[in-house]
């Protein structure tokens, strides 16, 4: 029996759209009123071969008033549905969503509001498209934390947070598990900022050679930041996810943004997705018929397309790796022998291998030697119309200063790498076609030429 003091859910108000989350490498299904359901129930021990998608049908597209994109597209989330089951009332969930974002307000300097997307005039006559054709800009650098890092892992702290307003929350009051994460980069930083705003304790496993001023800037809010050297024990693979494993398997939450970590950063994710459709959706002809996105782990280009494929376009999108680390090609080209995706994913081991080399790229921050999401990012592909694009690193390079000579965008080379994928793809793409990329991350320091 619930002794729940929130306000109880009217029966008769909108339905939440979202039904659940099944696995797609192995089918199984997970009810949306689960708590904690950060992984398929099957992931047993260290296999993370399945990742629990959100099942849903969101069209038509339609937001409220509000500036904050977690209230306008609320009833999209599966945080919203999550909420609902336990009997949380609409307003209840507006409140809950605004007081943490003005928690995240004063740590940050902004909460979550609808971030700039627009054509880029100059751009697009830089790069020689017709009036009517060009590339849209969505701006994420404001964003809070200053990436697009921070929209996935809001709804894993709404999750945490109402999992403990709700009263389903195992651990004694008062005694909270750490939040864990692998991350040297915006992931690390956006998962301290949040869990700064509810004063919730964090462990930040980064490299041996993590930058020191972002160690820094991670310790001043308060994060418990371990450095990773590789153990004599450790097999082949990344020592920072070994330590967040470790940790995670002796009580840890996982606060990432890698879905078969997490799947609840595949929910708020879709927000910049939504935004963008919503733009779209209202734009008179020729519609945006393309996506590029710069693609590591694969959660944001996943949410995306999801969230813009919700607008009823299917813009054809197209992954963006840089040459230096592509692993997401060979499973695009492996998975095309499968009938669909459900049964790719099955086949993981066959489709998504590590990158066999060290990675690297001006682009630093899409260096995951695994596409983690590459299910999801394969299927929107599929689905769409698009394919992978792995980019020379001089397009890298050309995307970052064509970014900078033409937007007043101060974005970070890894945040115009999605530029580069149309650079490297220009000559068949039409003048008279719209694109759409987003600069998804702010420069925090000089890149090393
Ligand atoms: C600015 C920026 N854009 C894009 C990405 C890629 O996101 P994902 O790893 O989800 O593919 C990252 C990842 O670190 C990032 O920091
Ligand atoms: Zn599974």
């Amino acid at each position: 029996m619930s002794h729940s003091p929130l306000p109880r859910a009217n029966p008769r108000a909108t339905p939440p759209i979202v039904r659940g989350l099944r696995c797609a490498a192995c089918g199984e299904f997970v009810g949306v009123d689960a708590a904690l359901s950060w992984r398929c129930p099957n992931a047993r021990g260290d296999d993370r071969h399945h990742v629990l998608l959100i099942e849903s049908d969101v069209a038509p597209l339609r937001r409220t008033k509000h500036a904050n994109p977690f209230i306008a597209f609320r009833r999209y989330l599966a945080w919203d549905a999550f909420v609902h089951a336990h009997g949380m009332d609409e307003t209840t969930r507006d409140a809950l969503i605004s007081e943490l974002d003005a928690r995240i307000a004063t740590v940050a300097g902004t909460g979550f509001v609808f971030t700039p997307f627009a054509r880029a005039d100059a751009l697009s006559t830089a790069l020689g498209f017709s009036e009517s054709g060009g590339v849209w800009v969505k701006d994420e650098t404001h964003n809070v934390a200053g990436s697009q890092k921070s929209r996935h892992l809001f709804t894993e702290l709404l999750h945490l947070v109402a999992v403990e307003r709700l009263g389903l929350a195992p651990w004694p009051i008062g005694n909270r598990p750490p939040l864990a994460i692998a991350s040297c980069g915006n992931a690390a930083f956006a998962a301290s900022t949040l869990a700064r705003a509810v004063d919730w304790n964090i462990q930040v496993f980064v490299p041996e050679w993590a930058d020191e001023q972002l160690v820094t800037r991670l310790r001043t809010l308060g994060a418990d930041v371990q450095h990773c050297p590789r153990k004599s024990s450790d097999p082949a693979g990344d020592p920072c996810v070994f330590r967040f494993r470790e940790s995670v398997a002796a009580g840890a939450v996982p606060f990432g943004v890698q879905g078969p970590e997490n799947a609840w950063c595949l929910d708020g994710g879709r927000t910049i997705g939504w935004e963008m459709a919503y733009v779209a959706e209202h734009m008179e002809p020729p519609l945006i018929a393309r996506l590029f996105v710069q693609t590591g782990g694969g959660a944001f280009a996943a949410c995306l397309a999801e969230g813009f494929h919700a607008g009823g376009t299917r813009a054809a999108l197209h992954a963006v790796q840089a040459e230096g680390c592509a692993p997401l090609s060979r499973a695009w080209n492996e998975s095309t022998s499968f009938a669909t995706m459900s049964a790719a994913a099955a086949h993981w081991d066959a489709c998504m291998q590590p990158w066999p080399d060290k990675p690297t790229s001006f682009a630093d921050g899409i260096l995951d030697d695994e596409t983690y999401d590459w299910v999801s990012v394969c299927r929107a592909m599929r689905t769409s119309g698009g394919h992978p694009v792995v980019a020379p690193e001089q397009r890298v390079r050309e995307a970052y200063e064509l970014a900078h000579r033409t937007t007043t965008i101060d974005v970070s080379p890894t945040g115009a790498a999605g530029l580069a994928g149309l650079l490297t793809m220009r000559d068949r793409v039409g003048d008279d076609e719209r694109v759409a990329v987003v600069f998804s991350g702010i420069r925090r320091e000089t890149p090393k030429p």
